[in-house]
């Protein structure tokens, strides 16, 4: 703004009064207004959505002008938290300059209409599911009743999914049952449906808390995408070949931020899905960015200051970040020092608020070389002066998921980039594991995740002191005991291998994975008796598994007992069709039931699926032979 001591100035005052003419000109709604609000307000200003008043008509738009101008000179409306210069984001929805001095001119002159011939298109937005129909629509086990009153909520929802095979999801969209309650919501998939235990333990649907962690599942299948949605912002599109995986058999735990809006409201939330036409080829990963142990903020401290850096072992193409913080946070800061020297900025917010919270996905990928440090920075106010501080007077705060706890988190999603044959997500979530057991040096999960990486590498022997320590923190982890004996396996080590099998069946002993493996460890011991008897109490629970009838087939077979072992290899061709060697097993066994007939068409169907398949060349010749002879 030019002052007016520079009036004085002969040549600021000749630029003023160039510039008057312009300025003179009459802002009108018409004209200059109803394109701002239609293109940046009316997506949550107008009926059914989430902001308290609709901005689509001169009407109201007069009536608000005023709140208009204040709230877009605050940069408050539309909300937008990320600076500019500090990452380049899609859909970015910042104002201009030149657009909030016309929403401030248009109040201060008057509010004048304009020429109605000069109003834009009335903007065109779509009803009900914004992507179309979805292919599957899952729902609440209970709709939650929500306060006309009160706090806030921060509750989670069991969603079961409904589903037959593995699908890849391209894009999600929840239907909330009320917009103006639910404030965003964060979809997590619970592969082993630990959470659904906690599912109305305090008399009503769901369980609460802010921010939910699932369990460690045995597999390495890290989490790949940000489910986050929230009213008035289009559902994210993955391309086809990146879509995120769903497993039956597992639960979907909506975790939503509730407000009351002043009357009772039903929250049923109605999750719609779209598939991708392929599975996954391109696997990003979710990095996270925290230190929620060094939290521990004083009453009345104002700059309170947490950090974390990450070393990327691989190049990764950086596609979206997703900043977290609770009430206190204040400024969040993201950045990559690049091993060159340099320093690419990924995001900063001035002035956090929770209310507005989101995922911001880059206009162009930001190619980060490995050996580049990521790193955030998160300052936090617990003074009086804080006016989102939900303490008064402010107490001592530390990490949780309490609204009155803090957290401090920084998610990158990242595209690792190939290098070499390995999945290259391994070594980065070794890195992100070993960092983590730097910061918490007692941490079962970092542990456990470490020794699955690690396994999932091959590298059985150094997975095997990692594993041992999540152990002595957590005895009771079946999954870890398991995982444990699988190294042990895999190092020759089987009597060690059995007993630590057995002992994950005592501790949970419907853990069908252990049994499994135990089959397999006793098959290695030469126990084949020991082994059948397993699987056989394995496949009651498991009927569908074509691997363990197989075994059990084999087993049977080879004891000489090909009456058993037929219906169980007759069921894995049946469960895994055109699998060369399962077709051989089945050939050998009927010709060894005198079945010629029928052994030659499973060796034809081996050769087919194989034609290198040797065995069942050479069988298929002996089975004709047979045929004749008979
Ligand atoms: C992402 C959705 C969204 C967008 C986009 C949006 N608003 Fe809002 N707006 C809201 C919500 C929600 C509230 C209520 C917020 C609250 O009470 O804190 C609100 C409140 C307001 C208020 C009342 C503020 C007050 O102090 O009570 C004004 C004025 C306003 N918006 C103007 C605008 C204008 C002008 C634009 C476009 C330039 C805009 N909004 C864009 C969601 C939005």
């Amino acid at each position: 703004m030019p002052s007016c001591a520079g009036v004085a100035n002969p040549r600021i005052f000749a630029f003023l009064l160039a510039s008057l003419p312009l300025s003179a000109e009459s802002v009108t709604f018409s004209k200059d207004i109803a394109p701002i609000l239609f293109q940046y307000c009316a997506p949550c200003h107008r009926p059914g959505e989430a902001a308290p008043f609709s901005l689509l008509s001169y009407e109201d738009a007069r009536k608000h002008a005023e709140q208009i101008a204040i709230v877009t000179g605050k940069r408050f409306m539309p909300p937008w938290p990320p600076e500019p210069g500090y990452g380049d984001f899609a859909g970015a929805k910042r104002l201009s300059d030149a657009q909030i001095d016309l929403l401030a001119r248009w109040s201060k002159t008057g509010t004048p209409e304009g020429d109605r011939a000069e109003l834009p298109p009335a903007p065109h937005f779509v009803e009900g599911w914004q992507l179309g129909q979805p292919d599957l629509v899952l729902h609440m086990r209970q709709p939650y009743q929500m306060a006309a009153s009160g706090e806030d909520v921060f509750r989670n929802f069991v969603i079961p999914v409904e589903l037959k095979e593995t699908k890849y999801i391209r894009a999600m969209e929840l239907r909330p049952g009320s917009k103006r309650a639910v404030h965003h919501a964060n979809l997590i998939v619970d592969h082993a449906r630990m959470l659904r235990q906690r599912d109305g333990q305090d008399g009503q649907p769901g369980f609460p808390g802010m921010d939910v962690e699932t369990e460690v599942s045995g597999e390495f299948d890290p989490d790949s995408h940000f489910l986050f949605w929230k009213p008035g912002s289009p559902p994210q599109e993955e391309p086809q070949d990146m879509g995120w995986k769903l497993d039956p058999g597992s639960d979907l735990i909506v975790n939503l931020h509730l407000q009351p809006t002043g009357k009772p409201e039903t929250v049923d939330v109605a999750v719609g899905l779209y598939f991708a036409d392929r599975p996954a080829k391109r696997f990003p990963m979710l990095v996270q960015l925290e230190h929620d142990g060094a939290l521990d903020i004083p009453p009345g401290a104002s700059r309170f200051v947490v950090t974390d850096h990450l070393k990327l072992p691989i190049a990764v193409d950086v596609l979206a970040i997703y900043p977290h913080a609770h009430y206190l946070g204040k400024q969040i800061d993201a950045w990559a020092e690049l091993p060159g020297g340099g320093r690419r900025a990924l995001l900063r917010i001035n002035d956090w608020d929770i209310n507005w919270q989101a995922t911001y996905t880059y206009r162009d990928p930001v190619s980060l070389p490995a050996g580049t440090t990521v790193a955030m920075r998160i300052t936090y106010d617990n003074s009086e002066n804080n006016p989102r501080n939900p303490s008064h007077p402010p107490k001592r705060v530390h990490g949780g998921n309490r609204s009155i706890d803090e957290m401090g988190h920084v998610w990158l999603q990242v595209l690792p980039k190939a290098a070499g044959e390995d999945d290259p997500r391994l070594a980065l979530q070794q890195a992100v594991m070993l960092r983590r057991i730097e910061k918490y040096p007692a941490d079962f999960v970092a542990h456990f995740n470490l020794g699955a990486v690690l396994q999932a590498m091959g590298k059985f022997d150094e997975a095997i002191p990692y594993l041992n320590q999540a152990i002595l923190m957590k005895p009771a982890s079946a999954t870890a005991t398991n995982n444990l004996a699988v190294s042990l396996l895999m190092t020759d080590k089987i009597d060690q291998a059995i007993q630590e099998f057995r002992k994950s069946l005592t501790l949970d002993p419907g853990y069908q994975d252990a049994r499994f493996n135990l089959a397999r460890a006793l098959i290695a011991k030469g126990d084949a008796e020991g082994a059948l008897a397993e699987l056989l109490i394995y496949l009651k629970a498991v009927p569908d598994d074509a691997q363990a009838h197989e075994t059990a087939g084999r087993i049977y077979a080879s004891a000489g007992n090909i009456a058993q072992a037929l219906p169980h290899l007759r069921r894995a061709v049946e469960l895994q069709p055109n699998d060369s060697a399962m077709e051989t097993n089945l050939g050998a066994a009927l010709a060894m039931a005198g079945n010629f007939q029928e052994a030659i068409t499973a060796f034809e169907t081996a050769l087919k699926a194989d034609p290198s398949n040797q065995t069942a060349r050479e069988n298929l010749a002996r089975a004709r032979e047979g045929l004749e002879k008979k």
